[in-house]
């Protein structure tokens, strides 16, 4: 039976549109989806919508539509983002489905039973755009040190959540899973100056806001944004299957950006643990899209709207950069100069030029057919070539395994190298005139598989590209897999399309 592998991305708030930070964090998902899948594993790729809280509310009140149309109007525009994005296959799970809601309220009614949740009162500030308690010490002005909004004294009676109770069990476990949160700096941020200073409970209920699930039996109080947030991960049928599930064929990924990371490296193992689930097996926490003035954000106004850049540019260009430019984990800019000088050096002056070279030399040399390769030529720089395009594969392989997702970028970017740097030694336009047809040939032969491999390796980066490329060379994706790369018969006798412009030109 195929291993399953749940991976989710956080839940967006649909009161506004999207910006190129979120896109971030759904193209890296479904790029780790992809290739999970192409590794055989069943996949179930989870995202969605955050659609309660104060924030929505507030948004909605002051266009003067309901909170739900509100967020069903942006959810339609999230939709068609991830489409235009070429995001694969995925579950796209709302906090204002019924299911949801009467799930989270089961959630609260045990953990009040068990007496994890219990009454007390709560006095301190409230982050309306962050959606967050602000600690006391952290506080400026009454300003939000993190988003600079404007602070709101909150002084009430209301639930708490005991994570007080299972901080030990978590330091344990942090303990013995060292890379449960990466990178590690943020787990090593989260266990000094969380773990180990913090240890109060967390407020999870809310009086002054309507829009939320109510806390059962309860009609003045609303369940926390975040708490309720958190449990979309298991409340949706397939999180509840993967979450709960007692047989140990199922890796949990969750990605989150590092802003959200002490939701989801601290209260949300510790309410896996109260409620006896397993925990993920991993939380890759990636770092921010920067723009000019620093993280992208609403609130800062250096938003690139993702959708008005995929007028301009290529899908492909955007996720490429995304997973070869920005070193995954940690931030990175992006702005307009950057992204199309590497779409220049990427796209036009190395995958496309390889492409349309070898296919002009196919085309040329042998009549538009992949020819065999000899095994009867001793040639070293063949040989070298072939064995560095395994090792590249392998190589791939494990970076994509430990979610090292820019140096298995890098990995393809090296085989461009390797396959321009093999034509440019053997000649082959030196070896048609000498006649030596069975060194041309193999050399036709090695540099066509060799971009099958790439084709092969960036279908989980960029499949569009992908796609084109091994249409030049008459392949389907799907009779390629892992195996197949290492043959290099198994192009023989393929005739190749004649391409008769370039795969990418450059920008005008
Ligand atoms: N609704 C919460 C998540 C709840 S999950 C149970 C939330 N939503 S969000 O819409 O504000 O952010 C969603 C994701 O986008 C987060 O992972 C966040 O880190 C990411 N990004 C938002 N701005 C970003 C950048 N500028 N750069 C990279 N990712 C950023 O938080």
């Amino acid at each position: 039976m195929p291993k399953n592998f749940y991976i989710t991305t956080p839940i967006f708030y649909p009161n506004d549109k999207l910006h190129l930070g979120h896109a971030y964090t759904m193209i890296v998902a479904d790029v780790i989806a992809r290739y999970k899948r192409s590794q055989g594993y069943k996949i179930y790729f989870q995202t969605g919508s955050d659609d309660h809280g104060e924030k929505i509310a507030k948004k909605a009140k002051s266009l003067a539509i309901t909170p739900q149309e509100l967020v069903d109007k942006h959810v339609l525009l999230f939709q068609k983002l991830w489409k235009e994005l070429g995001i694969s296959n995925h579950i796209f799970y709302r906090t204002s489905f019924l299911i949801h809601k009467e799930k989270t309220q089961k959630v609260f009614t045990k953990l009040l039973e068990k007496g994890d949740i219990y009454l007390g009162n709560y006095k301190g500030n409230y982050c309306i755009t962050c959606e967050d308690y602000i600690k006391e010490s952290k506080i400026n002005n009454n300003y939000c040190p993190f988003c600079h909004s404007e602070l709101r004294l909150i002084e009430e009676r209301a639930y708490f959540l005991r994570v007080s109770k299972y901080y030990p069990n978590l330091m344990n476990y942090y303990e013995k899973n060292p890379d449960f949160i990466l990178p590690l700096n943020i787990k090593k941020e989260l266990s000094e100056n969380f773990l180990k200073n913090d240890i109060r409970d967390l407020c999870i209920t809310r009086r002054d806001v309507k829009w939320g699930v109510q806390v059962p039996n309860n009609q003045e109080l609303v369940i926390y944004v975040w708490f309720e947030a958190l449990l979309n991960y298991l409340t949706s049928e397939i999180g509840e299957r993967n979450f709960f599930s007692t047989e140990n064929n199922c890796e949990i990924i969750q990605i989150v950006g590092k802003d959200i990371a002490r939701f989801h490296g601290i209260y949300w193992p510790i309410i896996l643990m109260l409620l006896e689930a397993k925990l993920p097996n991993k939380i890759l926490s990636h770092g921010w899209i920067l723009s000019e003035g620093g993280k992208m954000s609403k609130s800062k106004g250096n938003v690139v709207d993702p959708l008005e850049l995929l007028k301009i540019y290529p899908q492909n260009l955007l996720r490429a950069y995304f997973i070869g430019k920005i070193n995954f984990l940690q931030d990175g800019i992006l702005e307009e100069e950057l992204l199309k000088s590497f779409y220049q050096d990427f796209f036009v002056n190395n995958l496309s030029n390889l492409v349309s070279r070898v296919n002009k030399m196919v085309i040329l040399y042998n009549n538009g057919i992949i020819p065999e390769f000899d095994e009867k030529i001793n040639n070293e720089k063949l040989k070298d070539y072939y064995y560095k395009c395994c090792l590249i594969v392998k190589f791939f392989q494990e970076h994509m395994n430990k979610y090292e997702l820019t140096k298995a970028f890098s990995q393809i970017q090296a085989l461009l190298v390797l396959t321009n740097k093999l034509i440019q030694d053997l000649s082959p336009w030196e070896l048609a005139k000498k006649r030596d047809n069975l060194l041309l040939n193999s050399t036709l032969n090695h540099s066509c598989n060799g971009i099958k491999i790439i084709a092969f390796l960036l279908n989980c980066i960029i499949p569009d590209t992908s796609k084109k490329i091994l249409e030049v060379f008459n392949v389907k994706l799907e009779e390629l897999n892992w195996n197949t790369l290492f043959d290099f018969s198994f192009l023989d006798g393929v005739k190749v399309k004649l391409l008769k412009n370039h795969l990418y030109e450059p920008i005008k």
